[in-house]
């Protein structure tokens, strides 16, 4: 902004004195150029170039019922609810039906997934950071794109791959989500898992692999070990090899870990050959 110019009115030091306050209060980030009281209204405020940029990533669909999660005891309901739905689409918009509570409700898009549908591949991580929540697309900020070049170096590229999360919305402040939220959309990445049937699975990360794999252990002693992993559709239950590894966002962090994400890597590439 040029010294003098006013918006909306406000002179410079008023408008600096807001974002200031912003700044205090906490925020992080510019999400949206488009200001939306979140407290007031679920449909935000999305222009006509922010929904052809995301076009799959709409909030609202009117047609389809809501499935509400809200507690662990009705996950098994409400998966059972998802074994009819038989389409990654119809599971989007399911999920775009779904009270996501306050984490929906302040984050800027649903990050579903991106990929191939037939991938061999399939990359679970843990949410959606702050460029993920801006384009509705996972794995696409810094750490995405050193997951492109891992991808690479056994010689994949993303659109071969399939990838998402364990939770669909940005915790705010990019903060670990808390197994409730995990568990509450589990069923729907239970589903999306069935829906690929990638021929192997990777789990990017300690929550990733704790919700996947029902464990409470940490990520350096899940690394690098295979687990049959079993999805829930009786009687046709798939049996998927799944390997838990670093996360890409801890490699930026520990550039030393890469040698073991190196050896992780090659064996992702033997079992996807075998
Ligand atoms: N980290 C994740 O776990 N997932 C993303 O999509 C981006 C960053």
């Amino acid at each position: 902004m040029v010294a003098n110019e006013s918006i909306d009115g406000l002179d410079q030091q008023t408008l600096l004195s807001m974002l200031r306050w912003q700044v205090e209060a906490g925020a992080t980030d510019v999400v949206q150029g488009v200001p939306w009281n979140r407290f007031e209204s679920s449909d935000p405020p999305i222009t006509e170039k922010l929904r052809a940029q995301s076009p799959a990533q709409t909030r609202s669909n009117e047609s389809t019922p809501p499935v509400r999660l809200v507690d662990s005891g009705q996950l098994k309901t409400s998966f059972e609810d998802l074994k009819s739905v038989s389409t990654l689409e119809d599971l989007r918009q399911r999920l775009e039906g779904f009270d996501g509570g306050t984490l929906k409700r302040f984050a800027t898009n649903t990050v579903f997934g991106d990929g191939a549908l037939s991938a061999k591949l399939m990359l679970i991580g843990e949410a959606p950071g702050a460029e993920e929540d801006r384009q509705g697309i996972p794995f696409v900020g810094p750490s995405g794109k050193l997951l492109d070049r891992m991808l690479a170096s056994i010689g994949l590229n993303r659109s071969e791959v399939y990838m998402t999360n364990t939770l669909y919305w940005r915790p705010p402040g990019n903060r670990t989500p808390t197994p409730e939220e995990r568990n509450a959309t589990l069923p729907f990445l239970l589903r999306q898992i069935e829906l690929i049937g990638p021929k192997v699975l990777v789990l990017l990360g300690g929550p990733a692999a704790q919700s996947l794999l029902n464990e409470t252990t940490g990520i350096t002693r899940l690394r690098g070990r295979w687990i049959d992993f079993q999805t829930r559709n009786e009687p046709n239950g798939l049996s998927i090899p799944a390997l838990p590894t670093f996360h890409p966002a801890f490699l930026l962090r520990q550039p030393a870990q890469k040698k073991q994400a190196w050896q992780d890597l090659r064996a992702i590439r033997a079992r996807l050959d075998g």
